[in-house]
């Protein structure tokens, strides 16, 4: 069957990339495979995850690379090499130009750890942003997946799930149960949904 070839790109542990991993394991995600895994941290955990199910990688860092522009010309040379379908942001913490979300409008979906647009945009990434939601005193939580655009976690919504706030509740506390429930879970259905939706495009390279 033909599937919508996928890069995942990370900076961190690299959960969000096991639960897309085990997806594609479970038949959850069937209608893409993961091709490529680029990240901009060489000591990411994900990349370790990478390597275990042989999945191919790549580090770029703007520090090697000397400016935003290399940085990116090198990521979409990557990209093409691996004739790439879609891009996933999990947990990826640098900045890409206006000209690079352009290039791949609605072919790049991001998992933000909120229900946006609460508690998102500038600043607001990884652990932050539960201590934003903590600090508000909100009952209600989640995670959203949303396409990429040049406005930081602006794009389109895909899917969303909302997680119950608990009495006590720490950041991390809170982190671990937005992952569980939530990113863990939409990040794979939206991989899966738009899969097939740009199958039906004939969106595949
Ligand atoms: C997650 O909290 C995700 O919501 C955010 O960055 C973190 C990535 O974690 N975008 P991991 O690297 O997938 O474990």
């Amino acid at each position: 069957m033909n599937k919508i070839k996928v890069a995942v790109m990370v900076s961190g542990g690299g959960t969000n990339l096991q639960a897309i991993i085990d997806s594609c394991k479970s038949g959850t995600i069937s209608h893409a495979e993961v091709a490529l895994v680029i990240s901009n941290k060489k000591s990411a955990y994900a990349l370790q995850r990478a390597s275990d199910n042989n999945i191919p990688s790549a580090v770029f860092t703007k520090k090697d690379l000397g400016s935003q522009e290399a940085f990116e010309k090198a990521i979409i040379s990557e990209l093409d090499k691996r004739h790439i379908d879609l891009i996933v942001l999990a947990g990826f913490l640098s900045i890409l130009s206006e000209d690079f979300t352009r290039r791949y409008s609605h072919r790049i979906i991001n998992i933000h750890p909120s229900l946006i647009p609460s508690f998102c945009g500038q600043g607001y990434y990884g652990l932050k942003v539960h201590e934003a939601a903590l600090e508000r005193g909100v009952k209600i939580t989640g995670a959203t997946v949303h396409y990429v655009n040049e406005i930081p976690d602006g794009g389109e919504i895909i899917l969303q799930k909302a997680v119950k706030v608990n009495k006590g509740d720490t950041p991390e506390k809170l982190q671990l149960r937005v992952m569980k429930q939530a990113e863990w879970k939409i990040l794979p259905e939206a991989i899966e949904l738009v899969s097939r939706e740009l199958l039906e495009q004939g969106g595949n390279k």
